[in-house]
């Protein structure tokens, strides 16, 4: 039977802290699926189409790798989908409460699930999407911190954005 795995998130854009960690859970496991949530709980700065083009141009060589999106309950995902294990990293101590609550309420609403973490690549251990926006959004550089083309498409989104204060 094929061990299949979802890693879930915004990926609002998808960084090379994702990347890293979608590709070492590519090693563990048959298929991961990366789930991009539509309504995170954050406004996105990228629609729904947008991340998930990134995502699948950043990870097109992984031929284990597929990407989809969804729409409310992780667990319902995992459901439609008959998988019982979700991959989440983890960085610092501060991600630890809220990914322990994250957890707890899947198993709550779905006890078969479990939540695999695992531990971010030091060099990737202070990238977070947030910061990578912020950064940008002042025309800061964020090469060798998300993937090429999202370099790209962030340039494009702040340009577009302009005008607009973000
Ligand atoms: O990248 P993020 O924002 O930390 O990802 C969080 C995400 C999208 C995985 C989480 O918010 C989620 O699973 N949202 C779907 C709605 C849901 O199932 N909520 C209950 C569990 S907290």
């Amino acid at each position: 039977m094929k061990k299949i795995a979802v890693y879930p998130g915004s990926f609002d854009p998808i960084t090379n802290g994702h990347i890293d960690i979608a590709e070492r859970a590519s090693r563990v496991f048959d298929q991961i699926i990366v789930a991009v949530a539509k309504n995170p709980r954050k406004k996105p700065l990228f629609t729904i189409e947008e991340r998930v083009q990134m995502i699948k141009e950043a990870l097109s060589h992984n031929k284990k790798i597929i990407v989809e999106s969804f729409d409310g309950l992780l667990v319902n995902f995992l459901e439609e989908r008959g998988v019982d294990v979700v991959i989440r990293g983890l960085r610092a101590v501060s991600d630890f409460d809220y990914e322990f609550q994250m957890d707890s309420l899947n198993r709550k609403l779905s006890p078969k699930i479990e939540t695999f973490f695992m531990m971010t690549s030091e060099s990737y251990f202070y990238i977070s999407s947030q910061i990578i926006k912020e950064i940008a959004s002042f025309g800061g550089s964020v090469k060798g911190l998300v993937p090429d083309n999202v370099l790209k498409m962030l340039d494009k989104k702040f340009k577009s954005l302009k005008d607009k204060k973000y």
